[in-house]
């Protein structure tokens, strides 16, 4: 989903020499295969949008695969860059690094004070890796290579290209698909997992991909005034969060559902808010631009048709 839209913004601003590799095709898990294709490509910059990602149950029910999969995705190919020269490198994180019960919003000075969300402690521990990856890469090689590795942290994205997977989705793709499929069969209620209290922020892929290539073009002087050797990842939120039964309205509202909604409370709620404190990127001059309830409507148009031949 967010390499996708790093791609579209990329191309749209004039960029005609974009590299992309599937999955299918270079598997990041596999060094020698990384090693190759940076061998052979030499890219001058890397956006690094590929992960094993999923939602709660997916995160649950898979642990090893989250832990391993993002460590050798991250390592290989952060060490592969530098290898192969790469200047400039832009690390995906997750606001899943950041201790269960941080005070909200969540500072990036927050990082390693806490706990983790046991649900997701393994894909968080291996993006604390991957932040600790570019900082330590700074560190040692930065004046003398010139390398200069930066971090992201997204909150909760949405979007074309979303997963709408049954089971391993995110809420808000879960959502749509459930709204969907309960107007298409007149269905008088959805359950909702959970007991709908929880607090989230949202923040739609395209904004992402735009504040993705901010922070990959701002001056080196200017990251490094806004941010510190070992706390040089920045948040990406959109500023404000919502209760999980405030977004399920939204979400009904876009797809035209217009039954009840009910909640499932033996089913986990995950952490009570998660909700970060974008101040640092916002002070660098930066600002989300499509509210909630627009891309909402705008992710259900691009997936209706796809959904009803499901
Ligand atoms: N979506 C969110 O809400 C969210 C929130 C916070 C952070 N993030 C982070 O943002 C980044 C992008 O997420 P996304 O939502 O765009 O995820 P996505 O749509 O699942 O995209 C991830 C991509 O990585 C590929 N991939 C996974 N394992 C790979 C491997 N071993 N080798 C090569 N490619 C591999 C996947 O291919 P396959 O599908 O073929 O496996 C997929 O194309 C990730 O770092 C994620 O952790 C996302």
């Amino acid at each position: 989903m967010v390499g996708s839209a790093i791609v579209r913004q990329l191309q749209g601003k004039g960029y005609n020499n974009i590299l992309t590799q599937t999955h299918a095709k270079l598997d990041l898990t596999d060094q020698l295969a990384v090693k190759n294709y940076f061998e052979k490509q030499k890219p001058d910059q890397v956006y690094l949008a590929a992960a094993k990602v999923g939602g709660i149950h997916a995160n649950n029910t898979y642990p090893a695969e989250f832990i391993y999969q993002n460590l050798m995705i991250q390592a290989n190919v952060i060490h592969q860059a530098f290898l192969a020269g790469v200047k400039k490198l832009l690390f995906l994180g997750s606001s899943c690094i950041y201790p269960r019960m941080a005070p909200q919003p969540m500072s990036e000075s927050c990082l390693l004070t806490g706990t983790l969300e046991p649900t997701n402690e393994p894909y968080g521990i291996a993006k604390i890796a991957g932040i600790k990856l570019c900082e330590s890469y700074n560190r040692q090689y930065g004046q003398s290579n010139k390398i200069d590795y930066r971090s992201v942290m997204p909150t909760n994205l949405y979007g074309p290209g979303d997963n709408y997977h049954p089971e391993n989705s995110h809420v808000i793709p879960a959502l749509i698909r459930r709204f969907h499929e309960a107007k298409i069969s007149g269905a008088p209620e959805v359950l909702i997992w959970g007991t709908g209290q929880p607090r989230r922020e949202f923040l739609h892929v395209d904004d992402m991909a735009a504040a993705c290539i901010f922070v990959m073009e701002l001056d080196k002087a200017v990251y490094d005034q806004h941010t510190e050797p070992m706390t040089s990842h920045i948040n990406v939120g959109s500023g404000s969060d919502i209760t999980i039964t405030q977004l399920a309205s939204a979400v009904a509202k876009a797809v035209g559902y217009g039954g009840k909604i009910g909640f499932d409370v033996s089913r986990p709620d995950g952490p009570p808010r998660k909700w970060l404190d974008s101040s640092r990127l916002n002070q660098l001059g930066w600002r989300t631009k499509i509210d909630l309830e627009t891309g909402l409507q705008d992710t259900y148009r691009t997936i209706e048709s796809e959904l009803n031949s499901a």
